[in-house]
This record gives C-alpha cells, structure tokens and sequence, in this order.
C-alpha cells in the first residue's frame, strides 16, 4: 500500500505549473551531519541528476556532491558564494545558521532557500517563544514558567511537582534540559543555567515545565507558509545507552514508521498543532517555509493526563529536519525530493506530490567512545565498504572526513547506519548487519534501536 498525503480533499494531486518535468537543478546543501548527508543522498536519488553542492559536508557526502570549505554557520561566505554562482536552492540543515538568519540573507539576494527565516526559526531557537506561540494558538503542551530569577524559579518548584524539567531557553545542542526527579536536581539545574551560566546566553531566562507522561515521537512537517504535509512519525533514542539510560545525546537511533503514533492521529497532529502554529505564525508577519519538527508526547491510556487534557502534547518544536530521524524518513519517501523541497521554498506545497514508500527503515548510530562526554577524532574507520554492500543498507556519515586516503572520525556520532526492509524487524536487523561490519577505536553504539515498538508487541 503506498500512502500519498494531500492537502484538501483531492486525493492525489497532480503536479502543474513549471514543476511537470524537474530540470537539472543546482543545489547547495547547508551542514556536515548524518542528516545532510541524508538530504544529498535523497537529492542523487532524483531520477533528475542534480549539481550538488556541500557547505562543508563531510566524507560521505564527498561521493555525491562537491564540499565546499565554507563552515555552515558562515553566513557571509555560504551568501558570498550564493551570488557567484547563484544556485537555484539552497537548502539549510542545521538550526544554527538558520537561526543566524541565513534564509533572510539568501531571499534578500533573490536566492531560493528551504528553511524559515530568522524569526521563524525561533520556534527553536526560544523555547519562551515557541510556549507563547503554542499558547496563542491553542496547542496543547506542557504548562511552563519563564525565568532570569533563580530564586523565583525555585519558589515556582512547588506547584509543578516532580518530575519537573528544567530547560534553557535558547540553542544548547540538546543539552540544555534537565529532567529533575528531585527538587535537588532542579535547584541544581536552575542554579547552573541561571547563576553558574553554564549554557551563556541561552541559559539567562530558563523554564520550569511541566512533566509530561508518556511515549515520545518526531513528526517533521513539511511547512509553506500556509499549507502543511507531515511526513510519517519516527521514533528517536535520546539517552546515550541500552534501555534509555545515561545522558541525553543528540540520538543514538531511529526508526519509522513508530507504531506510538497511528496514520489515525496524524489529520488531527496537522490540525490541531501543525496548522494552528503556522497561522499564529503567520498572524504575527512570520511565513514559516521549511520543516517544522513537532516533538511529541503521547500519554498512553491510564497514563498520568497532562495539564491540558490532551493525550498528545508538544514537548518542543525544532525548524529543520531532525538528526537522526532524517536517515530514517528520507529513505521511505518516494518522488521529486527537489520539487517537493522547491515547492515548500516558493509556498507551492499544494503542488507537490509527497508519497511514502512501502519500506520501513531504522538507523543505528556510531559513536566514538566518551560521546556525548569528551571524546578522541581522527580514529581510521575500516569496513564502510562492506557495509554499504549489505542489500538494503544506507550508511551516512554524521563526524568523518578524509585524510591520507583514509576515512577518520571527526565527530561525537560518526556514522548513521539504516536499513530498509518490508516490516520493522527486517529494517532493524538489516542496520545492524551493516553496522556490525565497521569499525574504530573506541566505537560503541545502542543495541536496541527500536526496542519500545517490538516490546509493544
Ligand atoms: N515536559 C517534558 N516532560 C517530559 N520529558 C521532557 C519534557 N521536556 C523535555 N523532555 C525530555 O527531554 C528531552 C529534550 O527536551 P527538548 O526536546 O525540549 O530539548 P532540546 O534540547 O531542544 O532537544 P533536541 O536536541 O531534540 O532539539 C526530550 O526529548 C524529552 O525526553
Ligand atoms: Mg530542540
């Protein structure tokens, strides 16, 4: 069965305008991760051969595209090189640059971008903001508190209970949460990011959240500034070992599609989150074109109801593609990957023809010993080759690059091995066939990717 997603009640629509037949298409991807890597690797899959570019990519990336040395969060050099050689997208992967106002820069030089502007990226870059903006427009979350005040955040602990979390306002390369079990941990965060400064700027104003119960997922939306199509759910694995223990990490593993949210749910996440933040959006002068990533809480049934009542809540929202749920999700969608990402870019998402694929898909990550800690680079990686050679195995780079000849690390997480396969089991066992046949000192990753959806069963 292949799903197609469409906007209004037509079922598939058919693509017009000058999108028909896609020409060859000069793209600039913006970033060095797993999930550019993802993002150039679904554009060479276009039966349209695109000029790829990397800003600065990585040794994955190398096979299918040109790097660049330009960093991704040099806005003046990526817009620099945008006007010599006047790409017709750009796509932007990371949030740093994105929040830099990258987008802002490349519209005002007539410069197509898929990504939101400045103050679109927001919803990522102030979590103060996003709670405003959920609470604007009726989205249900947990109910928060800001703060610059650690003796007001303290004296608010109370009426929250425990758990209670604790976050950084602004960007902390997904270290500025605490999740508090005791009152303790709390004083102790709070005091760290309001007092010590420990995340600088983004830590002056915090929040105090409430818990919420439950089972997580990613839902990453396809935005245009008015219309929106949400790709299929996906599952991350945030703390750094087996069994969802250790320090939260930027992802060790993902899968989709992730039986917590249901094909059921999906009209009623687009209506009653997606939709209603890109209206209030709007309403505020802001076109958010791009993804905007929901980070989802479902309560099960008999679990602990959050404040609003709703069994599905928004634990955060992200402005890009996640990493790594986009190793998992890109490989499942079928179609132009150029015109849908030029579609959302020129608010012509109704135009696009947005199909999921039959396969499902898991991806494990690599990492170097010590990750999310301190951790050694320029590690030689053998065995790339093999894996690549398992049927139905994908492997992104996320921290690699070149050196003597040699593949090395260069990054906390390394690799981003996926699997594609007809059922979960298949996708999962197939990642790690790959996985299994690389490595490098100190290597380590999770043994259970995907264990909350075969332990549902
Ligand atoms: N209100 C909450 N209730 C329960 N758990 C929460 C809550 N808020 C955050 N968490 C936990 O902390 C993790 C990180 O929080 P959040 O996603 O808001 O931060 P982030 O640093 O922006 O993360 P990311 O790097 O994914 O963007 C969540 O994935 C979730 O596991
Ligand atoms: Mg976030």
């Amino acid at each position: 069965m292949r799903l197609s997603y469409h906007i209004s009640g037509a079922h598939v629509l058919q693509p017009h305008g000058d999108y028909g037949i896609m020409a060859h298409m000069k793209i600039l991807v913006v970033g060095s991760g797993g999930r550019e890597h993802a993002i150039t690797w679904r554009l060479a899959q276009d039966e349209t051969k695109h000029e790829l570019y990397c800003a600065p990519g990585n040794a994955g990336t190398a096979a299918l595209a040109t790097n660049l040395a330009i960093g991704a969060e040099d806005v003046a050099g990526i817009a620099a090189w945008a006007g010599e050689n006047r790409p017709d997208l750009v796509v932007v992967g990371p949030e740093a640059p994105l929040c830099k106002g990258l987008v802002d820069v490349l519209s005002d030089m007539g410069v197509k971008a898929f990504g939101p502007c400045a103050a679109g990226a927001r919803m990522e870059g102030s979590k103060r903001f996003a709670k405003e903006v959920m609470n604007a427009a009726g989205v249900p979350t947990g109910k928060a508190q800001t703060f610059t005040d650690a003796d007001a955040a303290k004296a608010a602990l109370p009426a929250y209970g425990l758990p209670v979390v604790i976050k950084a306002d602004g960007l902390a390369a997904g270290k500025g949460v605490v999740v508090a079990e005791t009152t303790a941990q709390a004083e102790a965060a709070i005091e760290d990011m309001l007092v010590a400064s420990k995340f600088g700027a983004a830590g002056a104003e915090v929040l105090v959240e409430e818990f919420l119960d439950g089972e997580e997922c990613s839902i990453l939306a396809l935005v245009d500034g008015e219309n929106a199509v949400l790709l299929p759910g996906s599952q991350d694995h945030k703390r750094a070992f087996d069994g969802d223990k250790g320090p939260n990490t930027g992802g060790m593993g993902a899968y989709s599609p992730a039986p917590v949210v249901t094909p059921a749910m999906m009209p009623g996440i687009k209506e009653k989150i997606i939709l209603p933040v890109v209206r209030e959006l709007k309403k505020r002068g802001i076109e958010y074109r791009g993804v905007l990533y929901a980070g989802l809480m479902v309560t099960p049934p008999g679990g602990k109801t959050a404040l609003s009542g709703s069994s599905i809540n928004v634990v955060e929202f992200n402005a890009r593609f996640g990493d790594p749920e986009t190793e998992v999700v890109l490989p499942r969608l079928a179609g132009n990957f150029a015109k849908i990402l030029m579609s959302c870019a020129e608010g012509r998402l109704e135009e696009a023809d947005v199909v999921v694929k039959d396969e499902m898909a898991a991806t494990v990550i690599v990492a170097s010993g010590g990750y999310p800690g301190s951790y050694a680079k320029g590690k030689t990686i053998t065995g790339l080759a093999d894996a690549a050679g398992v049927p139905g195995a994908i492997v992104f780079h996320c921290g690699t690059k070149a050196q003597d000849g040699q593949i090395v690390t260069a990054g906390g997480r390394v690799l981003s091995v996926t699997g594609l396969g007809p059922d979960l089991r298949t996708a999962v066992d197939t990642a790690y066939a790959a996985a299994g046949k690389i490595s490098f000192d100190g290597a380590f990753r999770r043994s259970d990717i995907a264990h909350r959806a075969f332990d549902r069963r």
